[in-house]
């Protein structure tokens, strides 16, 4: 810990020189909003250098996925960087965890898949995997088919294709997005859909005729992609309705579109199963993965590449040569050291069979503890990834005005009490997603906590 002065001190520096992510620029240049400074972290408990300790119960931003603390890794990027930093990987150059860990992720990823092309976030991650695709097609002789689906509150990214591809407010407003050739589609978001007489079955039906209605109003021969997460993530902790899946890949299957799993938060065992596509029997073209990779120990990201596509783009190297696209810092070998041994702890201590354990105990305790509150509309999730959604009238469906900012009041109690969780945009949602090391006792430490929040906040 600092002492007072400097840590006054720190936060003026912090105020006057650090743009920061996804922030109210003037209330924090202003000094109207939390400066928070995180000193450390052990386990599911992150530090501040004020003396706090918060229960981080959304695992940093959903990626911490082993826990805080854990000097395997630590040691394993100490290892890499005494022996070599830092090599590119352009021209098939590569070190030795770079190749290791593609072989991890292959032997671990669905049967169907090949290749990893790694970079460093989620974002560009998926840039890759647009690019792939329209090298794809260039490949394949079909220049027009280019145009890339995604869902209204998807989350792909914040760069300029990949916040054209989220489906979020607040990423496209004031920035020009979202940008030709990206199109939207209905969200699979079943507590919100407009039809309350329809089964789940039927509004999944209804999300498929949607997709084939844009699809045919576009002309098929000009759609690529159709991208989405496995369990709808930043725009509402959504898991899929019954039968969503099966119902939209019949669609892409018949008119020939490729399909991208965006995994970056479900692969590596948040669902209680090692790939969000293996859980809901997706069958993925390419699916995008960052975050439990590394478990955030270093940036890492990337895409795995299917045999079908893969072999198209082999085929088409002898044509267009070295392919064009690459990051200096692509596998860099830090980042790559982390994931060999992110993925051993993983193994190791069992976190996919824990998170499957685990979160079946969250779910069920959250749904006992919560659905019957006058103003808790749904209590949803799967494995270690839950919701928990707050209405004003439980039996009408009506939402809390906007200016309530009921879920970011809630978020903020919970903070004041010693737990982390995220107000999710669009709606009053409360999001969960602990390190998938949490126990049962960790699990009942939430509960409490939220319980005595949601007293003061919604009595
Ligand atoms: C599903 C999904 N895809 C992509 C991204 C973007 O990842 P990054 O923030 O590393 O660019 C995120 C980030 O939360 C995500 O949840």
């Amino acid at each position: 810990m600092t002492d007072n002065t400097n840590l006054k001190d720190l936060e003026t520096s912090d105020r006057e020189h650090f743009f920061h992510p996804s922030t109210h620029i003037g209330t924090h240049a202003r000094g109207e909003s939390p400066n928070r400074m995180i000193d450390n972290g052990s386990g599911v408990y992150i530090t501040d250098t004020q003396g706090n300790q918060s229960l981080d119960g959304f695992a940093g931003l959903y990626c911490v996925n082993i826990g805080y603390g854990r000097s395997e890794v630590a040691d394993a990027i100490s290892e890499q960087a005494h022996k070599l930093a830092y090599y590119h990987a352009y021209a098939g150059h590569t070190s030795e965890p770079s190749t290791q860990l593609a072989e991890m992720i292959i032997e671990r990823a669905p049967d169907n898949m090949s290749r990893v092309y790694f970079g460093l976030s989620g974002s560009d991650a998926n840039e890759t995997n647009i690019k792939l695709i329209w090298y794809y097609n260039n490949i394949l002789g079909r220049p027009e088919k280019k145009k890339i689906i995604s869902r209204w509150r998807g989350y792909h990214g914040s760069g300029v294709m990949t916040g054209s591809l989220t489906g979020l407010e607040l990423f496209h407003k004031a920035f020009d997005l979202p940008r030709d050739p990206i199109l939207h589609t209905e969200a699979p978001y079943y507590f919100r859909r407009q039809n309350l007489d329809q089964s789940e079955q039927q509004f999944s039906q209804y999300c498929a005729d949607k997709l084939e209605q844009l699809i045919l109003a576009e002309g098929p021969e000009t759609i690529a992609a159709f991208i989405g997460e496995p369990v709808l993530g930043t725009g509402g902790i959504v898991p899929p309705p019954a039968g969503y899946w099966q119902k939209i890949q019949a669609v892409l299957n018949k008119y020939d579109i490729l399909l991208i799993a965006d995994e970056v938060v479900t692969a590596f065992g948040r669902l209680g199963s090692m790939f969000g596509s293996d859980h809901f029997n997706i069958e993925a073209d390419l699916i995008t993965i960052a975050k439990g990779l590394t478990s955030a120990y270093a940036p890492l990201s990337g895409v795995i590449v299917s045999h079908k596509v893969w072999q198209v783009l082999e085929q088409g190297s002898d044509q267009h040569g070295v392919l064009g696209h690459g990051w200096t810092y692509s596998a860099h070998p830090l980042c790559t050291a982390a994931g060999v041994a992110n993925l051993r702890v993983i193994d190791q201590e069992k976190l996919v069979d824990n998170a499957h354990q685990t979160g079946a105990y969250l779910q069920q305790t959250f749904k006992q503890a919560f659905a019957d509150h006058q103003h808790v509309g749904e209590v949803r999730g799967e494995g270690l990834l839950a919701a928990i959604e707050f209405v004003k009238d439980k039996n009408d469906r009506v939402f809390f005005d906007v200016t309530d900012q009921i879920g970011i009041r809630l978020a903020a109690a919970a903070l004041d009490n010693g737990l982390i969780t995220r107000a999710m945009p669009q709606g009053d949602i409360l999001g969960f997603a602990p390190p998938l090391c949490i126990t049962p006792e960790e699990v009942d430490l939430v509960v409490t906590k939220v319980q005595k929040v949601i007293s003061q906040i919604l009595n």
